[in-house]
């Protein structure tokens, strides 16, 4: 199993000659969206159910992870489009053993926008299902648009992302008060990031920022020699998560130094998140300002509104 092409739930838009073609569409909803903001990012809430068919977030494989909002379109659903092997199956036959079911992946624009579109039409309940959050590396927007050309509203309910569920696993924060101040959810360089867009090393670098890597299983000894090459201390905590939240869910806690020999040793080549950076411990946290003094300062001392952090 390896995931250097399957970047994203779906895949990449090829121009066709006949009438359905996605990529005029997802240039002209681009153009669109440059021009104006849609009316309905005024109109609704996130979790509001809405006209259309529901980009759903699956959550990172255990059904219970799955949001209410999520559960109850499914169980209504007629036709549900789902990532594959990125969704637990264990979900599908939960929520929508009635619905049908089909598999998104090696099925390009040109077959799934039609197939949505025409069941959407005929006054069926469709639902298209991604995996984690499809906000996070998953080729949603590009079948929203090409559905929303040819009048079929869609909107998003989110999810709970793989990272979030990595954390939970490893029991701690991704932010973390003088551990880490910053998360960057990224991916490594390959078939769609080049090199140069590959910002890996320069987050680490930072010192304060929890990196989770997705898509990046099968490249995590390229990835730990370059940040062994740019200079970063061999000791840097590194966790990575197996099928996070599925039932063989599987943790390998290593450092940049180590990690790569034991990932191997593993056998895993996708479906992992890796996580980098002094969070992955826990270790070495200060109290935060929210349960300490600071609170109590910033509602008697100051005149302008403050957010209270959750650190
Ligand atoms: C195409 S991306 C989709 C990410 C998804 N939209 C999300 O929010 O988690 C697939 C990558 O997400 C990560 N991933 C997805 N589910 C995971 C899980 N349960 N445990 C660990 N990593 C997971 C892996 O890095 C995998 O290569």
């Amino acid at each position: 199993m390896t995931e250097t092409t399957t970047n994203d739930d779906a895949a990449r838009p090829v121009a066709t000659d006949g009438g359905d073609d996605p990529q005029q569409a997802i240039d002209a909803q681009g153009e669109r969206r440059r021009e104006e903001l849609d009316d309905r990012i005024f109109e609704h809430n996130a979790g509001d159910e809405q006209e259309g068919i529901p980009f759903v977030g699956a959550g990172p494989g255990n059904p219970r992870l799955l949001t209410v909002a999520g559960k109850e379109l499914l169980e209504r659903a007629d036709l549900v489009v789902h990532a594959g092997s990125l969704v637990n199956s264990e979900l599908l036959e939960e929520y929508c053993a009635h619905a049908e079911l089909v598999n998104s992946v090696g099925k390009d624009l040109e077959e799934l926008i039609p197939l949505m579109r025409d069941s959407y039409e005929e006054g069926e309940n469709v639902v298209r299902l991604h995996s984690g959050d499809p906000a996070i590396y998953g080729a949603a927007l590009e079948q929203m648009d090409a559905l929303e050309h040819e009048d079929v509203p869609t909107y998003f309910v989110p999810g709970v992302t793989s990272a979030f569920a990595a954390s939970a696993t490893l029991r701690t924060q991704l932010t973390l008060n003088e551990v880490s101040n910053h998360v960057a959810f990224t991916r490594p360089q390959g078939k769609t990031l080049t090199e140069e867009e590959d910002h890996i090393s320069e987050f680490v670098g930072m010192g304060d920022v929890t990196s989770c890597i997705y898509l990046g299983t099968h490249a995590v000894r390229d990835t730990m020699d370059r940040l062994l090459e740019d200079g970063h201390d061999p000791e840097t905590p590194v966790g990575v998560i197996y099928h996070a939240s599925w039932p063989d869910e599987d943790v390998i806690i290593g450092t940049v130094g180590t990690i790569a020999d034991k990932v191997e040793e593993a056998g895993y080549r996708a479906s992992a998140m890796v996580v980098i950076g002094d969070a992955v411990t826990g270790a070495g946290y200060e109290r935060s300002f929210l349960y300490g003094d600071w609170a109590n300062r910033g509602s008697s001392g100051s005149s302008g509104e403050t957010e209270a952090s959750d650190d």
